[in-house]
């Protein structure tokens, strides 16, 4: 980085600031300095005028391009080291003391092991760099349902872009005060640089990258990546990974979900929260806009990644987006599928990834039916329809406030929280798992959230469209063994006197030709519309072996053209894949051992007599 432009770090002798009064945090920068030994230390204040002043700074470095001003203003394109694209789940670790406490379903190193590997990566990593402190509350400042992290990084991206995704700075501080829990966070692109030595455009680590996590000291270190879930760590690695573990000591929920609100036309507005894997659309779900031909409805929007959900007093479930902004997949969205998203990405956005066109202006795929002539494509080379690459990574991403998105709901930040009325679980399943089913109870409802699967997607490295069963949509998120996480949605459950209902959706599942038998985006408010009607214990629906489903009569197909008979396709159970769905439910039982609830291996039971 030009050393001219960047930032007077604000305490030179690596001494916080005055204002600073929590003991503890200022002895762990200090720590956490003498290690990884910047040049400068920043305290990150929030403010707008920081924001800029770095925004600019990495400009002047090329860390980021300013878009044309008059079409996306205040906004700027990034383009990551094409080996940094993505989440990377075979380099992500949770660290328990017990390896059994990680389960199954994460990778595990021994805490003690993993420490010498942080300190002999950390020794003398951030050199030539300035380290960022950032501290950060996921949630409402002062919610009974937030929590505080503190993220120090060597990334200025990291810290504009955690401007956006959390709530950062000195207000943080004053209701940190003087010895607030936080959760310590720290990450480093792992590319120092030696005196004089000029900074590439994307830095990160080729050698190696470590998303790591330990539980019992509730803290995050993250190693060589410097993009997304990798390098913000409020998001997966706290919100999710961190959060779960909290939230099962503590009893509440920490989940891969949206939350959304429906207006019913006449009637009770409602909240529902929907899990579904990365790049399977949560983003276009929290945003939908209802079909001309549902009138009166109408959608809005708490959240679109994250859940922080407790019980109340009056025996319901309130939930919070602990986020402040998107990092949404930009690839397919378009002002056909998901205008109110588009409408949001017109000002103060980060792109990272995406084309650029020859008058500053962003492309991705699915964004106009026809592609500009020339683009200059994600990693900065010359694009044209023919060239036979895509113009976007396929994760190429948006980084937006979520005060900018026009449907957001009122209540978005209330401290309370909204309660909630009902979950969705949905996977892209391209057989097997009919369009909507509600689960009978509890029990039965956390057994299809539990089984569920997907077909993987972008949004990580590694193969793409293999099904894999991912609970909960938590496969990559959930901080401890699945066991228990079963065990403690079951237990959360059983004491609601109000528990939301439970649906298993999928928008995915495709014709023998190949197509979509479900039109999705918009016109998914019919399924949404059917369940808030079950709710109010209006809408019909029949016993299947899958749990209650909608009949063709029972949800509202007005306006869409869909026969009896596609309709039945949509819903249709094959009773063989059925049986080897099942057995994958088995495998995925097995894996677990001991700690699989015993409430769940009997309605494994009850499901394999309903599909005999
Ligand atoms: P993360 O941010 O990675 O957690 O993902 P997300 O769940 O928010 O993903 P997003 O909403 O951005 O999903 C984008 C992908 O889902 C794109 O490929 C969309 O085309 C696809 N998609 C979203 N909704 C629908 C739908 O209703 N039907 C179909 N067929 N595809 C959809
Ligand atoms: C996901 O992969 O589910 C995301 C994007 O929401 S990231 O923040 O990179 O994890
Ligand atoms: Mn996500």
């Amino acid at each position: 980085m030009n050393q001219a432009a960047t930032s007077v770090g604000n305490s030179a002798a690596h001494d916080a600031p005055a204002y600073v009064q929590h003991a503890k945090l200022k002895a762990w920068v200090k720590e956490v300095a003498a290690l990884t030994k910047p040049d400068r230390i920043y305290w990150c204040d929030g403010s707008q005028a920081e924001y800029d002043r770095l925004c600019n700074e990495m400009v002047a470095s090329g860390m980021l391009i300013r878009l044309n001003a008059e079409k996306r203003p205040e906004s700027f394109l990034a383009r990551s080291d094409p080996d940094d694209v993505a989440r990377m789940e075979d380099r992500t670790f949770v660290c328990s003391k017990n390896k059994e406490d990680a389960g199954p379903n994460n990778n595990w190193i021994d805490p003690v092991e993993m420490k010498a590997t942080m300190n002999r990566l950390f020794d003398g990593c951030m050199r030539g760099r300035t380290l960022y402190v950032i501290p950060y509350s996921m949630g409402p400042l002062g919610s009974h349902i937030s929590h505080i992290g503190v993220e120090l990084s060597d990334s200025p991206y990291v810290a504009v872009s955690m401007r956006v995704m959390t709530r950062i700075g000195t207000p943080v501080l004053d209701v940190l005060g003087e010895d607030g829990f936080f959760v310590p966070c720290v990450h480093s692109v792992g590319m120092p640089l030696a005196a004089g030595q000029k900074d590439v455009v994307w830095p990160s680590s080729k050698a190696e990258k470590w998303i790591v996590h330990f539980p019992e000291e509730k803290s995050i270190w993250s190693y060589g990546s410097g993009y997304g879930g990798n390098a913000l760590l409020g998001k997966k690695c706290f919100a999710l990974r961190i959060a779960s573990i909290m939230a099962r000591e503590q009893g509440w929920l920490a989940e891969h979900m949206l939350i959304l609100g429906i207006q019913p036309p006449n009637g009770e507005k409602r909240y529902i929260a929907a899990a579904f894997p990365s790049a399977c659309g949560k983003t276009n779900l929290a945003m939908l806009i209802p079909p001309n031909a549902l009138p009166g409805w109408k959608v809005t929007t708490i959240g679109e990644d994250i859940a922080w959900i407790k019980p109340g007093k009056d025996g319901r479930l309130y939930a919070i987006n602990p986020e402040a902004g998107a990092f949404g997949v930009a690839p397919g969205t378009s002002s056909l599928t998901n205008p109110n998203c588009l409408d949001a990405l017109n000002r103060n956005v980060i792109y990272t990834n995406v084309a650029m066109t020859a008058d500053g202006d962003v492309w991705w795929e699915g964004l106009t039916k026809t592609p500009p002539a020339k683009l200059i494509d994600w990693q900065g080379k010359e694009w044209t329809p023919d060239c036979g690459r895509k113009a976007a990574h396929p994760n190429a991403r948006f980084t937006v406030p979520a005060a900018q998105i026009p449907c957001i709901d009122n209540d978005w930040e209330n401290p309370a929280g909204v309660p909630i009325s009902a979950f969705m679980f949905g996977g892209r399943r391209s057989t097997t798992v009919p369009l909507v089913t509600e689960a009978k109870d509890w029990v039965s409802g956390v057994y299809q959230a539990a089984t569920m699967a997907s077909e993987t997607t972008a949004a990580a490295t590694g193969a793409q469209g293999v099904v894999r069963r991912d609970p909960f949509a938590m496969l990559p998120f959930c901080g401890y063994h699945f066991g228990d996480y079963f065990k403690h949605w079951l237990d959360v459950g059983a004491k609601l006197a109000h528990p939301p209902k439970i649906y298993s959706v999928n928008w995915f599942r495709l014709t023998a030709a190949g197509k979509f038998l479900w039109p999705g985006y918009g016109e998914n408010m019919r399924v949404l519309k059917w369940i808030v009607e079950r709710c109010e214990g209006k809408a019909g629906a029949t016993d299947t072996p899958a749990g209650n489903a909608p009949r063709f009569e029972d949800i509202d197909l007005n306006g869409l053209d869909i026969s009896r008979q596609q309709f039945d396709e949509l819903m249709s159970l094959d009773k063989d894949l059925w049986k080897k769905e099942l057995q994958d439910h088995d495998t995925l039982f097995e894996s677990l051992g001991s700690r699989l609830p015993a409430a769940l291996s009997e309605e494994r039971k009850r499901r394999g007599s309903n599909f005999a």
